[in-house]
């Protein structure tokens, strides 16, 4: 089984308007609410692929409620805990006229320490050996930037694989307890080797270095460039698909589900990583933070160039 934790989820609440004027009152022309956080981004690529994933973490209020209500409707399998306070809503204003987006992000309660560890006696009263567990996305400012090291240890404690999407202080500290498989974009891969990365060379040099941390597999995503992978046996880029972008919103988060639900699959790496890169241009394709279709990412596959 995949299981997701997102530990800071958010309603994410889009209003697409013809022309934003500040200081002015502004009608919406559309307005949508999502349930999203990595975790339950990365939840939702996998029913879109047909998959399926048990979505973990911690909702409160009736933010979390509506959170909780909408994978329902999805048909995704959750978990939540209940904190104290509203679960935080993420708000992103599009102008269809100037195409710009902005974002307006609530910070989220802070996470009650019992409340963390009842999250954390039922992650691992779950997962069992083979699972896979995606940490991904920031935590609130109240919980240890060592948390998902901590939680990676325990999985592998119980032969269950980690894949680690987070940045800064947690994709360092993460790595520290040997996480099957990272994916830092370009920036948090400068980020965490405290150094400016001007080719290729250099970034698979670097991952090569991290392998010796005991990961298996670090994939180094490059946006519309595609992405890079590097293990202790082999090391292939994929060119990024030329598709037409609506919103790179979520990405990311698609190509980790792909990678996972297909590495669950037990399909190769090359194989996982074509599902990875079609299914995140197939999102780079749809407005907001909504996934891609698995008919888009069908065709998108056959599209798809491996090179060394
Ligand atoms: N403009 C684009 N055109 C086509 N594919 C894209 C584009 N942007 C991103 N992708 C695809 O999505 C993957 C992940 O994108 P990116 O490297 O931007 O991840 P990220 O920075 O982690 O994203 P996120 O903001 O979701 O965390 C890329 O490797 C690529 O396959
Ligand atoms: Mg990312």
């Amino acid at each position: 089984m995949i299981y997701t934790v997102t530990l800071n989820p958010a309603v994410d609440k889009t209003i697409i308007l013809d022309n934003l004027v500040i200081d002015h009152v502004n009608r919406a022309q559309i307005v949508r609410e999502d349930a999203g956080g990595k975790g339950i981004n990365v939840s939702k690529m996998i029913k879109n692929l047909k998959g399926e994933s048990i979505a973990l973490g911690i909702c409160a209020g009736k933010t979390g409620g509506f959170i909780q209500e909408q994978l329902d409707e999805m048909g995704i399998k959750h978990h939540f805990i209940q904190n104290v306070g509203q679960t935080r809503t993420n708000i992103k204003i599009v102008d269809q006229l100037h195409k710009t987006y902005t974002d307006i992000n609530e910070v989220g309660s802070p996470i009650l320490e019992e409340v963390l560890n009842t999250l954390e006696e039922l992650i691992f009263s779950y997962v069992a050996k083979g699972d896979f567990l995606v940490l991904a996305g920031s935590v609130p400012s109240n919980v240890s930037q060592a948390i998902y090291k901590k939680w990676i240890q325990r999985a592998n404690q119980v032969g269950a694989k980690v894949i680690l999407d987070a940045d800064r202080e947690m994709l360092k500290e993460g790595i520290e307890a040997g996480p099957y498989l990272i994916k830092p974009n370009i920036h948090e891969l400068e980020e965490l080797c405290d150094q400016k990365i001007e080719t290729i060379e250099k970034a698979i040099e670097l991952a090569k270095d991290l392998l010796k941390d005991k990961i298996e597999v670090i994939v180094i995503s490059r946006g519309e460039k595609g992405c890079v992978v590097v293990t202790a046996h082999e090391t292939f880029m994929i060119e990024g698909l030329k598709v037409l972008v609506k919103s790179t919103v979520g990405a990311g988060d698609s190509m980790v589900a792909a990678l996972t639900y297909a590495l669950n699959n037990k399909v190769s790496l090359k194989e996982a990583m074509v599902l990875g890169v079609a299914a995140s241009a197939a999102t780079v394709m749809q407005e907001g933070t909504i996934m891609g279709e698995w008919e888009t990412i069908e065709a998108l596959k056959q599209k798809i160039n491996i090179t060394i």
